[in-house]
C-alpha cells in the first residue's frame, strides 16, 4: 500500500454489518482464440486444474516453481509457518540478482535487450543483458568499496533511469537491503524512511527531469541528511547537470567510482529469508510502515506471476508505466521481467509530455506488445480525448494490464476498445505492496474477463470474502477480502515492528491476512473489489463500497472521474457527496447535476443517489495516483482540511476544490 492514503495504520476496524453490493455488470469477454492458442495457460480447465493442485498441495506447487531458479544450495523445506511468520525455502542459498542477470548472460540472451530506455526529451539507451550485468557488477563493487555489507540498508532516491535498476540489482547482488524512495518525496519523507531503516548510504542523482524542467534531488538529499545520523556516504549520479554541492568525505560521484571498479563481482550467496528490500507505505496517520520482503519467496512469486499473468514471450516488449519507487515498479518493472529474461521498455517521464500522446507514440515507435498501467492514467487519457490515441498505430499491442485501483467498468471498456482495439485481453491485477506480487488476476489466455473485476485468484493464492466473524460470504454478498494461506512473496513483517505487523494485518480475522479491502465474489467466483473498507459510505443504513457508486457516475458520458464520500447529515444521518470531474468538453450545471443523480438512481437504485454533487477540476491523489477520499471527506464535512497532506501529489487541486461551491 505504498503511499496508499486509503490504507490506515491502525488495525482495520470492521463494523458489524457486511457491505451491500449494488453494481451488476453483465458483459463478458472470452480470451481471443488467437491469444489462447499460444498462451502459457490456454484454457479455464487448465487454470482450474492448476488451482486445485496448488490448493491441495501448496508445498509441491511452490516447490515446483522454485526448482526453476539457480540455487547455490537447495532448500530443505518449502514453508515453515509459525502464524503469522513465514519462512520459505529454508536452508536454501540463492541470489536474486544472479537469477535476474547471470542466468541470461550465460545463455543466448546475453545480447538481448534487457532495458530499452527513453528519456523525457526523447534520448534513448538500450542495455543488453550483458551490458546490464557489467554495470551491475561494477556498481556492486562500488558498494563494497564504500563499506556496504550484507544486511546493510541502502536508500535509493532517483528518477526513472536505468541506473535506478542498476542500483537496486547491485544491492541485491551484495546482499544489501534496498529502500527505494520515490523521487517526488520531500526531504522530511527521506529522513523519516532513512532513519526508520537506519540506512548507511543514499544513492541519488543530481536531478530528475520532469516535464521539461528538472528537480534538484541532491539538494533535497542534503536537506534530509542533516537529520540522518546513520548515513555514511551519498552516491550521486550525474544526469541533469543541476548544480550540486559535493561534501568532502561524504559525497561521491557515481562515475568517479564506477571508473575505478572492476566489472567482475561474485554474487553473495544469501539465505532464502535474507531481507531483500524495505518499501515504505504511508497510512492516513502515524509513521510510514516499512514493508519487508525477503529473497527467495519474493523471487519465486515475482517471476512466476509475471510469466503467467503477462503471458511473457521472448519476443515481447513490455512497457510498465509505474515508477520503481512503488511496488509495481519493483516487481513488474524490474525483478519479474528480468527474472524471465524479458525486454523492458522504461520511460523516464510524464504521460502528457510534450503532449497527451506520449505513451501511444512510444508504443508505436518501439512496437510495444504489452502495456501495464493504472486506472488513474487511463481516466486522464479518456479526459484528454480519443484522438491522441487513435492517431498512432497500436497494432503491436497484444495484452493490456491495469493495477492500483478498481477500474470502473466503463473505463475498462474504453481501454478495451480504444487502446486494445477489441483484440487485446485486459488483465486487471489486484495486489498490494504487502503481497509483493499479483494475487487476483485473469490469466489472459484462459480467463473470460468482465469489465471491473480482477476475476480469480492465481494458483496457490487462497483469497476469500468473509463476514466480520470470518465465515465466508455468500455469492454476491459484500464483505472483507482476506488471504487464508501464506504465499511466498508475502511481507514478512513491518521493519522493526512485529507488533504493528500482527495488529495491522492479522488481528481482525484470526489466522487470516486482512487486506483492508471490501469485496464480493460473484456467481463465477470472480472477485469484485469494492474499495478500501475505511472508505465505505453509509447511506440509509446500507454500507456501500465507494467503487460501485463511482463506477455508476463514470458510466455517464460526460464524466471523466468521480470520488464518493459520506458526511454526517442532521436529517438523514449520512449524506452522500460526489466529487465529479467532467470530460473537457462538458460544463457542470444544475441540469447535468440532476441528470447524473437520475443516472445513478437508474444504474444502481435510488439509495445511491448522491445528495450533493460537486464539480471538481481534479481530485486529490497520492503520488501513486490513488484518490485520497479522506481529504474529500474532510472537505465535504467542514470545507477545510486538517489532516496530513504530505502524500498529496498536487496542492492546487485542494485549493480548487475548496472553492468549488454548489452552483
Ligand atoms: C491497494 C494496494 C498493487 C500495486 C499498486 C498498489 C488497491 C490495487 C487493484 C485492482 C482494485 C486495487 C486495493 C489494494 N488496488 N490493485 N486491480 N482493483 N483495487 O499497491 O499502494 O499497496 O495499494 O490498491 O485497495 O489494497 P498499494
Amino acid at each position: 500500500m505504498a503511499t496508499d492514503e486509503t490504507t490506515s495504520n491502525k488495525p482495520q476496524t470492521v463494523p458489524e454489518s457486511s457491505i451491500s453490493s449494488v453494481l451488476s455488470e453483465k458483459r463478458k469477454f472470452p480470451p481471443p482464440a488467437e491469444f489462447a492458442k499460444n498462451a502459457h495457460v490456454a484454457s479455464m480447465a487448465d487454470y482450474e486444474r492448476l488451482y486445485a493442485e496448488a490448493d491441495a498441495d501448496p508445498d509441491t506447487y511452490w516447490g515446483g516453481l522454485a526448482e526453476q531458479f539457480h540455487w547455490f544450495k537447495k532448500w530443505e523445506s518449502v514453508l515453515e509457518w509459525n502464524s503469522p511468520y513465514a519462512k520459505w525455502f529454508q536452508g536454501g542459498k540463492t541470489n536474486i540478482c544472479y537469477n535476474a542477470l547471470d542466468v541470461h548472460v550465460n545463455s543466448w540472451r546475453k545480447n538481448k535487450a534487457a532495458i530499452i530506455w527513453e528519456g523525457e526529451e526523447g534520448d534513448q539507451r538500450v542495455l543488453t543483458y550483458g551490458e546490464l550485468h557489467r554495470q551491475v557488477c561494477k556498481f556492486a563493487n562500488v558498494l563494497k568499496i564504500a563499506g556496504i555489507r550484507p544486511g546493510d540498508r541502502v536508500a535509493i532516491y532517483m528518477g526513472m533511469v536505468p541506473e535506478l535498476i542498476i542500483a537496486v540489482l547491485a544491492c541485491a547482488r551484495v546482499g544489501a537491503v534496498h529502500n527505494v524512495i520515490f523521487a517526488g518525496f520531500s526531504a522530511h519523507a527521506i529522513s523519516e524512511r532513512v532513519n526508520d531503516s537506519r540506512a548507511k548510504m543514499i544513492i541519488c542523482a543530481d536531478g530528475s527531469r520532469r516535464r521539461g524542467s528538472s528537480i534538484n534531488l541532491k539538494n533535497i538529499v542534503d536537506e534530509a541528511i542533516v537529520n540522518t545520523p546513520s548515513v555514511r556516504s551519498v552516491m550521486v549520479l550525474k544526469l541533469t547537470g543541476d548544480t550540486v554541492h559535493m561534501h568532502d568525505g561524504m559525497d561521491h560521484w557515481w562515475h568517479d567510482l564506477m571508473g575505478l571498479a572492476s566489472d567482475e563481482c561474485d554474487p553473495v550467496e544469501v539465505d532464502s529469508e535474507h531481507p531483500l528490500f524495505v518499501l515504505y507505505t504511508s497510512g492516513s496517520t502515524g509513521k510510514p510502515k516499512g514493508i519487508l520482503h525477503t529473497t527467495a519467496g519474493y523471487m519465486v512469486h515475482a517471476a512466476s506471476s509475471f510469466k503467467y499473468v503477462f503471458d511473457i514471450k521472448d519476443e515481447d516488449i513490455y512497457f510498465c508505466t509505474a515508477d520503481v519507487g512503488w511496488i509495481t515498479g519493483h516487481t513488474y518493472m524490474a525483478y519479474g521481467p528480468l527474472l524471465n529474461g524479458a525486454t523492458i521498455l522504461m520511460y523516464e517521464g510524464a504521460p502528457n509530455y510534450p503532449q497527451w500522446d506520449r505513451f501511444w507514440d512510444i508504443i508505436n515507435r518501439h512496437k510495444v506488445t504489452i502495456l501495464y498501467t493504472a486506472p488513474t492514467a487511463i481516466r486522464a487519457f479518456i479526459r484528454a480525448g480519443n484522438e491522441w490515441v487513435t492517431k498512432h498505430n497500436l497494432n503491436s499491442l497484444r495484452l493490456l494490464g491495469s493495477v492500483g485501483e478498481p477500474i470502473n467498468p466503463d473505463v475498462w471498456m474504453w481501454y478495451h476498445k480504444v487502446v486494445g482495439q477489441e483484440r487485446c485481453p485486459i488483465v486487471d491485477t489486484w495486489w498490494q505492496t504487502e503481497t509483493g506480487g499479483i494475487m487476483v488476476s485473469p490469466l489472459p489466455g484462459a480467463t473470460p474477463t468482465k469489465p471491473g473485476t480482477a476475476t480469480r485468484p492465481l494458483p496457490g493464492i487462497a483469497v476469500d470474502v468473509v463476514h466480520k466473524d470470518g465465515t465466508p460470504c455468500e455469492a454476491n454478498e459484500g464483505g472483507y477480502l482476506v488471504i487464508k494461506k501464506p504465499w511466498p512473496s508475502m511481507l514478512r513483517t513491518i521493519y522493526g515492528d512485529n507488533e504493528r505487523y500482527e495488529k495491522t494485518y492479522w488481528s481482525e480475522f484470526p489466522g487470516m491476512y486482512f487486506t483492508g479491502d471490501g469485496a464480493r465474489k460473484d456467481d463465477d467466483g470472480y472477485i469484485w473489489i469494492m474499495g478500501r473498507v475505511d472508505d465505505v459510505v453509509n447511506v440509509s443504513g446500507h454500507r456501500l463500497g465507494t467503487s460501485e457508486v463511482e463506477s455508476a457516475l463514470v458510466s455517464y458520458e460526460a464524466v471523466a472521474e468521480a470520488a464518493v464520500v459520506s458526511r454526517p447529515d442532521e436529517i438523514k444521518g449520512n449524506a452522500l457527496v460526489a466529487f465529479v470531474t467532467l470530460k473537457d468538453e462538458y460544463v457542470g450545471d444544475m441540469k447535468l447535476r440532476e441528470a447524473l443523480r437520475n443516472h445513478v438512481a437508474k444504474e444502481i437504485g435510488p439509495i445511491a443517489k448522491p445528495d450533493e454533487i460537486r464539480w471538481a477540476k481534479g481530485l486529490p491523489k497520492t503520488r501513486s495516483g490513488k484518490i485520497m477520499r479522506r481529504l474529500l471527506r474532510e472537505l465535504a464535512t467542514s470545507n477545510e482540511i486538517k489532516g496530513d497532506v504530505s502524500t498529496l501529489e498536487d496542492f492546487g487541486v485542494l485549493e480548487n476544490l475548496r472553492d468549488s461551491e454548489e452552483d
